[in-house]
């Protein structure tokens, strides 16, 4: 069954606790975006303010950071129960083998951009492919159509490994990638612009 991970970026960033634990009963996960203002051109959130939702619904941490390496103490200590770091990043293998090392699922991310076999040369070490569908960086962009048949690309080569998606993800395509082997959607505006985030939920889970 598919799980929904509320992209916290999309929340009031004033009153976070509210809204994560408005959403947590529904969701597999909370969705941390955190950005460097480096490898993408936003500044986000850091470990504390992931710390400070530990214990509402587990982590999962999205690094859209140059040096992951340098991190994934700080997000593992913090409580992240995945962490995805960029193919595009510095030293990803690395990366993914400190994340092993915590005993916690480690994911490894792509942009729209990037061909689908630039993570072939981890992909056996991962748990999770991160299949974005928008550009990383900002809540509320279009999603990229084409990131359904690399969904279905995806789970039919590994399908033993988690597939999540993230960007862009509403009611209005959560069937074709459900169809196409999501196992995780990612959705920010979707869930927080809602009038009824918990019943928007519910929809994308039925497809
Ligand atoms: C984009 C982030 C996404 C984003 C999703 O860089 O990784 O997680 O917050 O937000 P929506 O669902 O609004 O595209
Ligand atoms: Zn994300």
């Amino acid at each position: 069954m598919v799980e929904i991970a509320p992209s916290m970026l999309g929340a009031d960033f004033g009153d976070m606790r509210r809204a994560a634990e408005l959403v947590a009963p529904e969701s597999g996960y909370l969705h941390m975006d955190v950005m460097d203002g480096h490898f993408v051109p936003n500044l986000t959130m850091g470990s504390d303010l992931v710390k400070s939702l530990k214990g509402i619904a587990p982590l999962d941490v999205h690094l859209m950071i140059t040096d992951p390496c340098d991190f994934i103490d700080d997000f593992s200590e913090a409580g992240a129960e995945i962490i995805s770091i960029h193919i595009e990043a510095n030293n990803p293998s690395k990366a993914i083998d400190i994340i092993k090392e915590k005993n916690i699922k480690a994911g490894i991310a792509l942009n729209p951009s990037t061909p689908v076999d630039a993570i072939d040369f981890v992909v056996d070490k991962v748990d999770l492919i991160l299949v974005m569908s928008v550009e990383p960086g900002y809540c509320g962009q279009s999603f990229h159509e084409t990131s359904i048949e690399r969904v279905r690309n995806y789970k039919e080569k590994y399908p033993d490994k988690l597939i999540e998606v993230d960007g862009g993800v509403s009611t209005s395509n959560s069937k074709k990638l459900i169809e196409a082997g999501a196992d995780i959607l990612v959705a920010g505006s979707a869930v927080f612009n809602s009038e009824d985030p918990i019943q928007t939920i519910n929809q994308m889970k039925q497809g």
